[in-house]
């Protein structure tokens, strides 16, 4: 049972190969429809997944797991097989997302708790059966005046480290996502400050919730400014922030650290990953699980019309691709310029 947890936690992250983010609730894919003029519909939601997981290079090559909502490891493609069996016959990994969300934290104004823990150890099983072999829990960070806070640091490491425990009892890998927005105007120290923290305490719930390090992995933010700062850097000082950081608090039994790109362009989420590749002598696998920077593009050439269905997944391809080559540290500026 053991082997078979550290086993999937492996392969999630090995070889080049990332976690494709596919699981935005109904109202985050409404408005990432709402931006390409298609209505956010059972069938459209359908129709673009499984246009995504139809894609047989990236799916094959380089897509090693997909993060899915409670909708759409329910949904069956048009003819009828369901989404998750594709997603297996291309040798990829179904996941579920399991949080029920971030919501206003009480004696913490201005920060979230993530909920979702009544009930988890059932859906798990439910989730199992469904073939979902990870799942994924995300608590969110905001940086602002006076905060974070200790008292909403510690509740959201407590949540995650809980909801680790739940899932490694139900033999599903748990993805530990805390998430440091990049929001707001705060340079990169203060970034690596927060994240510094977060990790440290997140890290010491995992330990107190006896989580077996092997069988899990972790999806953090990388060290970045916020978007409205004036101090902007370049990939190389991101990748040298974010190694140092995450030597110092993840320890090296974790097998592999998928990060996400919480609102970075495209190009630069896959810069950053090559530029951390190109250190070396990394103790973990790293590699991306991304919504946004490998969704964006696919979903603009795709924008809900039939005829645009290779065009699609074209997009989806090529951002794949460019992920598993900054993954393996070979990624090159101008394989951008090849358009997909
Ligand atoms: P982004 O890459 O768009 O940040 O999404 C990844 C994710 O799963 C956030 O929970």
């Amino acid at each position: 049972m053991t082997t078979s947890l550290d086993e999937v936690a492996y392969k999630m992250c090995a070889g080049g190969k990332g976690i494709l983010a596919a699981d935005e609730s109904s109202s985050t894919i409404k408005k990432r429809f709402d931006a390409i003029g298609v209505e956010s519909t059972f069938d459209n939601r359908r129709d673009y997944r499984e246009m995504l997981f139809r894609s047989d290079e990236a799916m094959t090559k380089y897509i090693s797991g997909v993060i899915l909502f409670d909708e759409t490891i329910r949904q069956k493609a048009k003819d009828g097989t369901p989404l998750v069996e594709l997603i297996q016959k291309a040798d990829s990994i179904p996941g579920i997302k399991v949080d029920a969300g971030a919501k206003p934290q009480p004696g913490a104004p201005g920060e979230t708790i993530t909920e979702g823990l009544d009930g988890l150890g059932g859906r798990l099983k439910e989730y199992y059966d469904l073939g979902a072999r990870f799942a994924k829990w995300r608590a969110v960070i905001d940086i602002g005046a006076g905060i974070p806070s200790y008292t909403s640091l510690i509740a959201n490491a407590q949540a995650l480290a809980r909801y680790a425990a739940l899932c490694q009892e139900a033999n599903i890998v748990p993805i530990v996502e805390p998430e440091v927005l990049m929001d707001g105007d705060h340079d990169i120290d203060r970034c690596y400050d927060v994240t510094e923290w977060v990790l440290k305490e997140v890290f010491q719930q995992l330990f107190y919730a006896r989580i077996r390090l092997e069988g899990m992995v972790l999806k953090p933010n990388m060290i970045v400014p916020g978007m409205k700062s004036p101090k902007q850097v370049s990939y190389e000082q991101v990748a040298e922030k974010t190694v140092r950081v995450l030597k110092n608090c993840v320890p090296s039994a974790v097998p592999g650290i998928a990060f996400l790109s919480g609102g970075q362009s495209d190009e630069a989420a896959t810069g950053h990953l090559d530029a951390m590749i190109k250190i070396g002598n990394l103790p973990w696998n790293l590699t991306f699980s991304y919504g946004r920077a490998l969704q964006a593009a696919p979903q603009k050439a795709w924008s809900g019309k039939p005829e645009n269905w290779g065009a699609g997944q074209a997009a989806f391809t090529h951002r794949a691709k460019m992920n598993y080559l900054a993954a393996l540290g070979k990624w090159a500026a101008d394989e951008e310029k090849k358009a997909a």
